[in-house]
């Protein structure tokens, strides 16, 4: 007899509450766990014993409403593309907000992950483990950093990076009661949703319900380099917080100009520079990183989203000058930077990092841009396609929600940014040519969703 907690039959349950409602009654068997590898490698996937209309309406009785979920239920996916509970398929070019990025089940990824969780999974950061420093001493290798603060998260990245800031200039400024301790953030960004990243994201619904947040933040316009050096000469910055292409917001690229002057201001003052490459990082613009478009290059870096190919991880990534002021217990997390997710994030890099791949992801991205703007670009509602890479933004005059549902309904997986008025494309960086070209005549034959 099984004692787990997510036995259909608890025993520690009483007794008129042992079978789940939701269970169809004893002896029904029900799965909510499809993903096993034998199924991930099949596809398409064989029909699931729940429909996705069982699992929505458990989800809205159990799960913490805080999604605003699309009503479609996956249980596998291989490539570019996912299968739903139905056994309908989808091509994704969302890739679990910018995430996937060697698509899902790939087979490099996969051989990593079993290969360390069979060998071991965690013990804590009480202790080294190899993946670990492998992955930091490749991370330190192919950019500007050189040391490496690992969190499960690009929120726990960014929050770790507030932390380093501060210590920075505490450490810096050893003889002053107050060292600098503001930040400046821009228009349209998005950190994250904890209390000192959410500090730094812009949409003030995000912050308004839970004021007070992380005090000494100022937002500036994206862009401004006359209001952002002022406020940097004035001394009180420790830390400016930016996004080389900002992607929640609406896919905006900085201009080599702004992130300059932001990096010859922060010199100039002893800021520090921050960039945000959780989303715009790790390839996605056919560059590794997206900093080196513009060959400005930060004191700290944040990472996550694609880093471990699905699995949860971030990275704050370094130089010496920001390591020498952070010491034993000034920041930790439990989980971050374990074995299993390091591995998976060494079989990922080592992918992304290839010359090779990256120069596929920036053809196929121009290919696709100059696609979008044939096909899409005269139809009224269009007001422009932009982004680098293999991250994309269509800007509408109208809200975008109608495309993404008709989308949906013809089999194509998009994201919307901004303010609900651009389509965003971050599809997996291996997709092919042909699926793009796909992607390009939905949303063609979608358009008058919008009308
Ligand atoms: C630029 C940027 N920073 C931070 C975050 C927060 O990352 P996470 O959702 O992994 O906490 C996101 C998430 O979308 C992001 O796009």
């Amino acid at each position: 007899m099984t004692t787990s907690h997510f036995s259909l039959t608890n025993p520690f349950l009483p007794a008129a509450r042992r079978t789940p409602p939701w269970s169809g009654g004893a002896g029904r068997r029900v799965c909510f766990c499809t993903n096993s590898l034998e199924t991930h490698q099949a596809a398409p996937p064989k029909k699931d014993v729940l429909t996705s209309k069982d699992v929505m309406e458990a989800d809205k009785k159990v799960i913490v409403g805080t999604y605003a979920r699309t009503p479609v239920v996956f249980s596998s996916g291989k490539g570019c593309k996912l299968f739903d509970v139905e056994g309908q398929e989808y091509l994704d070019l969302t890739s679990g907000i910018a995430v996937n990025a060697l698509g899902h089940g790939d087979p490099d990824w996969i051989r990593a992950v079993t290969q360390q969780a069979n060998t071991l999974t965690h013990v804590s950061n009480i202790f080294y483990t190899v993946p670990q420093v492998e992955l930091a001493k490749r991370l330190v290798s192919c950019s500007f950093a050189d040391r490496v603060f690992f969190s499960n998260s690009g929120t726990e990245a960014n929050e770790a990076a507030i932390k380093f800031a501060r210590k920075f200039q505490r450490f810096s400024h050893p003889d002053e009661m107050h060292p600098p301790s503001d930040f400046i953030s821009f228009s349209n960004c998005f950190h994250g949703r904890t209390m000192g990243a959410l500090a730094l994201t812009s949409k003030e619904h995000y912050r308004t319900p839970f004021q007070p947040v992380m005090p000494g933040v100022t937002f500036l316009e994206y862009g401004d380099i006359q209001a952002a050096t002022e406020l940097i000469q004035s001394g009180n910055i420790a830390a400016v917080f930016v996004e080389p292409i900002q992607g929640e917001g609406g896919i905006y690229s900085a201009t080599k100009d702004f992130l300059q002057s932001l990096r010859d201001a922060c010199d100039a003052a002893g800021s520090l520079l921050v960039f945000d490459e959780v989303q715009c990082g790790l390839g996605r613009t056919g560059y590794l990183w997206a900093h080196e478009d513009y060959n400005v290059f930060p004191d700290i870096m944040t990472l996550a989203k694609p880093l471990a190919g699905g699995l949860p991880i971030g990275a704050v990534l370094v130089t010496e000058k920001v390591a020498e002021a952070i010491n034993y217990g000034d920041h930790g997390s439990t989980f971050a930077g374990g074995p299993l997710v390091c591995n998976a994030a060494i079989a990922v890099l080592d992918k992304i990092s290839d010359p090779s791949f990256l120069a596929s992801v920036a053809s196929k991205g121009q290919y696709f841009m100059k696609l979008l703007s044939q096909k899409l670009g005269s139809n009224s509602h269009v007001k422009e396609v932009r982004g680098l890479g293999l991250i994309i933004g269509i800007e509408l005059d109208v809200p975008a929600a109608p495309l993404v549902d008709a989308c949906l309904n013809s089999g194509l997986l998009i994201l919307t940014a901004g303010k609900g008025n651009v389509v965003r494309l971050v599809p997996p960086l291996i997709i092919s040519e042909k699926e793009l070209e796909h992607a390009a005549e939905v949303l063609l034959k979608c358009l008058p969703a919008l009308d």
